[in-house]
């Protein structure tokens, strides 16, 4: 679904609750013309700079590498990218969607001009997530498309937790394409292939998963969920990807069920949807080893972002002990040691049940990632896999 981002921005509640309907649903938004072309100049400008100064290499060098270059806190690294398309840009749709509650969970750019991954979730959490995509590279290019499985966002879904019966995240794949695990799905292939395989598959009526390919202009704004199955295509001819993204969670109180049960059993919602983000931003720091947060965030927006804050830097700590975890409008706080303790617990449990599987994660993002997978088949073993038929053999 695509709107343009003037005409989301600019019009009444009952013209753009649709399509926040429509997002909370479908689990993505296309946000057209966000920037212009001067900003959108500036904006690449802007990026080739951090590269450079983090790379201490120019352009053309890093670009002739071939290495997928990853820059965390990419837009609190540079005033220009936090004032102008983080807070100018990317906050009042963020607001929009969450009733005005964003949680800012950090930013990222990554530019890649071949290895990216296949089918996969970034994480699975029980909150909403809003993961603002720019891609700022020329967009004059085939494939390239940003790709996902609508609707499989929802950690306490049938349809969606069904999906990843077939697929092997969090674990690493078994199978090509990351959805074709356990013998689960008929085997499609992945949408990741060259591009003109992927046109001659199509011309051979083969069969691919249901999924919406979303093409990026660098004007544009891309907003889903990371809980959704995705993927990037890869570009037709391979030109480098300079991908920016900005993260929200939509604050639990926000998102208040349609069932609503008593006010008590929502509050501990409320509290364990938190208590998850705060692991999760924790986490995410401890794995990636970078600083809480890029060095312009404490000085210019800190009254615009509501955010979390941690009392000391995570990515230098060897344990947890004493950590406190805070929203920074005060509004939450938790120490947070048991809690990354009861995750790697969970990861722990989880690995040794399906000692057969590989992943990438620190324990503790394994044990948030797959709590919720755990959670609902009420069973440690990695969903999907045919038991009966291993029987019968
Ligand atoms: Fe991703």
């Amino acid at each position: 679904m695509k709107v343009d981002y003037n005409l989301f921005i600019n019009s009444n509640k009952e013209t753009y609750l649709k399509y926040v309907n429509f997002y909370n649903s479908f689990g993505y938004l296309h946000l057209t013309n966000a920037l212009n072309n001067k900003l959108v100049k500036k904006c690449r400008q802007e990026y080739k700079k951090l590269y450079e100064e983090k790379n201490k290499k120019s352009w053309d060098k890093i670009m002739k590498s071939g290495v997928q270059f990853f820059i965390p806190n990419f837009y609190e690294e540079s005033k220009f990218f936090l004032d102008e398309i983080l807070i100018g840009k990317i906050l009042p749709v963020a607001k929009l969607m969450s009733k005005d509650k964003p949680i800012y969970l950090g930013s990222d750019g990554s530019c890649f001009n071949g290895q990216s991954f296949q089918w996969h979730r970034d994480w699975f959490a029980k909150s909403r997530m809003l993961k603002f995509n720019i891609y700022m590279n020329s967009g004059f290019h085939f494939g390239g498309r940003h790709i996902l499985i609508p609707g499989t966002q929802f950690t306490n879904d049938e349809f969606s937790q069904s999906v990843g019966r077939g697929g092997a995240w969090p674990f690493l794949p078994q199978k090509f394409g990351w959805l074709n695990e356990n013998n689960f799905f008929p085997e499609t292939p992945a949408p990741r292939d060259h591009f003109l395989k992927r046109i001659f598959r199509k011309i051979k009526g083969q069969n691919f998963l249901p999924y919406v390919a979303i093409k990026p202009k660098p004007n544009d704004i891309i907003l889903f969920d990371q809980r959704t199955w995705h993927m990037v295509e890869k570009p037709f001819p391979a030109i480098p990807q300079m991908l920016a993204t900005g993260l929200f969670a939509v604050h639990p109180e926000s998102n208040v069920p349609q069932n609503i049960p008593n006010k008590d059993q929502d509050k501990s919602r409320i509290d364990d949807e938190l208590r998850e983000l705060a692991a999760l931003y924790v986490g995410e720091r401890k794995m990636i080893g970078c600083d809480n947060y890029g060095k312009f965030l404490e000085s210019s927006s800190k009254e615009n972002l509501l955010c979390f804050q941690a009392n000391k830097k995570i990515c230098d700590l060897e344990n947890y002990k004493d950590l406190n975890i805070k929203l920074s409008d005060n509004s939450y706080s938790i120490n947070i040691e048991n809690t990354m303790k009861n995750y790697s617990a969970e990861a722990q449990k989880a690995r040794a049940l399906n000692s057969y599987l590989n992943d990438g994660y620190t324990d503790e993002m394994l044990g948030i990632n797959y709590s919720n997978i755990v959670k609902y088949h009420k069973s440690y073993d990695k969903p999907g896999k045919n038991k009966e038929r291993e029987n019968i053999i």
